[in-house]
């Protein structure tokens, strides 16, 4: 989802894993995440993303290429920093594809990619995603640490893992969550200083996503699990409708 598509305006990428965890939760072919994502293009979200786990607990291979055949929007492919995932991205060719740290126990991505400390494994990772033409993202903790990192691994993009914001929203800690909030907007001045596009996500909520939202510099926010729990109760379009309506709200 590059900057010169929607120049000014805080895009929405809506994550449609979880419907495709309902999907395998029976086995079939029902509820398909390929009709989240035309969806969201019927309702103006900027962008489809899209996590491949290596368990293949919600997206699986052959989603991919049916969510590229059914909708022009971009795919934000979300991939562990590993040759077989590389393979499937090189093969794909997505948008852009956001390298995610990843543990099988884990439920969801915890915490941010240690940019920093798999410097030498994610070289070569992100130069041949870069050389294919695919626009790479780093999720990384807001730190300067992390941020420093990405900038000498040349990413254009980075996301700030926004799950501490978010549980500290949860949590009822209203200082903890400012703190967090602090965090976010001073690393995404940074990046932006820097030329690194910054974007965020994780655990955005429609109460929670006004603060992160309105930080000036962040391009793009990718939600899914909340929204598509919404979507249960009324409808993925209303859902997605009431999310970007808050957004463009805090800008
Ligand atoms: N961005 C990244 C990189 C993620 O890994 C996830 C979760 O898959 C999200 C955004 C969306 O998080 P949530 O599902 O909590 O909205």
């Amino acid at each position: 989802m590059s900057s010169t598509l929607n120049p000014g305006k805080l895009r929405l990428g809506v994550n449609i894993d979880h419907v495709a965890t309902i999907r395998n939760a029976r086995g079939g072919d029902h509820p398909d995440p390929v009709r989240a994502a035309e969806i969201v293009a019927r309702c103006g979200g900027d962008g489809i993303t899209a996590h491949l786990r290596e368990d293949r607990r919600h997206i699986r291979d052959d989603d991919l290429k049916r969510i590229q055949d059914a909708t022009d929007l971009p795919l934000n492919l979300e991939m562990a920093a590993t040759e077989e995932m590389l393979a499937i991205a090189l093969k794909h060719k997505p948008h852009a594809a956001c390298i995610v740290p990843e543990k099988r126990e884990e439920r969801t991505t915890e915490g941010g990619l240690d940019a920093a400390g798999q410097h030498n494994q994610l070289v070569p990772i992100v130069n041949a995603l870069k050389d294919a033409g695919i626009r790479v993202s780093l999720f990384i903790e807001a730190s300067e640490r992390q941020l420093d990192a990405a900038l000498r691994l040349g990413a254009p993009v980075v996301e700030f893992h926004t799950g501490e914001y978010a549980h500290a929203y949860l949590d009822g800690e209203p200082e903890r969550m400012q703190r967090e909030l602090k965090r976010v907007t001073d690393m995404a001045a940074l990046a932006a200083k820097n030329g690194i596009e910054p974007h965020a996500g994780h655990g955005l909520t429609y109460e929670n996503v006004q603060p992160i939202a309105a930080i000036p510099q962040l391009a793009e926010l990718n939600i899914g699990h909340y929204l598509i729990g919404e979507a249960i109760f009324c409808g993925l379009e209303p859902a997605v409708l009431r999310m970007r309506e808050l957004m463009d709200a805090a800008r």
